[in-house]
């Protein structure tokens, strides 16, 4: 019977967790280690301003960090609402914080009579 329950944190600067990826976020350009979230990478570079609540208008930041709560959406490489929490950060990434509302692009299809 298999009773391994938890997989063990790598404590080791391996190959692979020492290279870094460069990232844009809203101008700034930032570095974090490869692998990691997009929302891991960003409070690791102090932000925690990701959006604000279409609603309020109040600054919100991650909370579940496991893809339930959405209140991590951001914008990245021109696409809205992404879950940063969900998403890799990869080298050249462009991200922006999510403003208000967001619109979404009505495809035709030509199917529609
Ligand atoms: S932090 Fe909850 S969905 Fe991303």
């Amino acid at each position: 019977m298999n009773t391994v329950l938890f997989r063990t944190v790598q404590t080791d600067r391996s190959e692979a967790s020492a290279q870094t990826v460069s990232f844009d976020f809203e101008g700034r350009q930032l570095h974090a280690p490869k692998g990691i979230t997009v929302a891991a990478a960003l409070i690791q570079n102090q932000v925690l301003h990701f959006r604000d609540s279409p609603v309020s208008g109040q600054p919100r930041a991650p909370y579940c960090q496991m893809g339930v709560c959405f209140e991590c959406l951001v914008q990245i490489n021109g696409v809205q609402n992404r879950q940063s929490c969900m998403t890799t950060i990869e080298e050249g990434m462009v991200i922006r914080m999510q403003q208000g509302q967001t619109t979404f692009t009505v495809i035709q299809t030509g199917e529609e009579q």
